[in-house]
């Protein structure tokens, strides 16, 4: 139960890292990966490591076809298969055929990859991977890792207590004092959602929109939230995504997208806030970490910390449903939500 859930997408970073048949070595849930991109424009993911002395294929080149060992030169096609070793003899009756590198699955979407780190026959049917609504005019993504797990950082992305405390930056959050907060929570797939209202928030972010801009935030495993804000034909989408690099180092991936092409303006002033409100998370998660390590439990209090208890239950409902080989079946129910932030 503390582990992230093994079948489920995962984000692995943004899409156009890979141009250029570039290669890329990323690390989810304690796998070490390439990926890439070949000629034929497929994306593709594979286990770091030469079967041959274990040698990190993200260290050798890649013609757009095949990857090559830096350590003897063995090849390797983007579907994992060995396509040859040079040094092998003409009679020599090896057969390299049947040597293959473990491939994951790995998709695009809303500009990002995501990959599955499942080993096996499937289980289950994994979460969806999060798409964008509306065509964005620009975007501006920021990553940021933390010395956290990943159940505790995805904590943070559903738990309303902490923002006033945390966040409590002029530009978010300009009122220093608590305010009684009625929401409405309804299950969706594989999640929740804060149903769809006019906000009342002073964010000078919000007011950037002009109008009552209607916001709905969506969390859904593994560890995503999507925030999605609309004024009238105005769309502006605020995505989070949580990745679990080890067992105690987790990636939070931000991306902020809008429709308005005037807003790419502003793009050099919101990075380096986007920066500072993913900062104010990294730390008092890292600090709070090291209380984790000392004693592991918490204390899951008041309306406040349901959202919380439900990611538990979402995420016990995704296992049990994957060991049996049965449907997910959300075990929230629609309620409000009382609390002070
Ligand atoms: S370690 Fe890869 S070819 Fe020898
Ligand atoms: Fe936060």
């Amino acid at each position: 139960m503390r582990q992230p859930l093994p079948s489920a997408w995962y984000c692995v970073g943004p899409a156009d890292s890979l141009s250029g048949g570039r290669l890329r070595a990323v690390a989810l849930n304690g796998e070490q990966m390439v990926i890439g991109r070949g000629k034929d424009g497929a994306f593709f993911a594979l286990r770091d490591r030469c079967p041959h002395r274990g040698m990190a294929l993200s260290k050798g080149p890649f013609d757009g076809q095949t990857l090559m060992c830096p350590f003897h030169g063995w090849r390797f096609g983007t579907d994992g298969g060995c396509r040859d070793v040079p040094t092998l003899s003409e009679h020599d009756a090896a057969d390299f055929s049947r040597i293959r590198v473990q491939p994951f699955p790995i998709r695009e979407s809303a500009g990002f990859l995501w990959v599955n780190p499942h080993l096996g026959a499937p289980v289950g049917e994994p979460p969806a991977v999060p798409e964008l609504g509306f065509k964005p005019a620009g975007s501006l993504v920021v990553e940021l890792e933390v010395e956290a797990s990943f159940d505790l950082t995805v904590l943070s992305l559903v738990d309303p207590g902490h923002v006033a405390f945390v966040h409590d930056t002029w530009w978010f959050r300009p009122s220093k004092q608590l305010r009684e907060k009625v929401k409405i929570f309804e299950p969706v797939m594989h999640g929740f959602t804060m149903a769809s209202h006019a906000t009342t928030t002073s964010s000078p972010v919000y007011r950037l929109l002009g109008g009552v801009p209607e916001v709905e935030i969506e969390f859904r495993l593994p560890g995503v939230r999507l925030e999605r804000i609309r004024a009238g034909e105005k769309h502006v989408a605020n995505y989070t995504f949580a990745t679990p690099l080890s067992s105690n180092r987790t990636m939070l991936t931000n991306a902020l997208y809008w429709s308005m092409p005037a807003l790419n303006l502003l793009k050099p002033v919101a990075r380096p806030l986007m920066r500072q409100f993913l900062g104010q998370d990294q730390r008092v998660l890292q600090d709070a970490q090291k209380g984790l390590d000392r004693k592991p439990t918490m204390v899951l209090f008041g309306q406040g910390d349901l959202p919380s208890q439900w990611y538990f239950r979402l995420k016990r409902e995704a296992l049990e449903a994957g060991l049996a080989g049965r449907t997910f079946v959300n075990p929230l129910e629609r309620r409000e939500l009382r609390w002070r932030s």
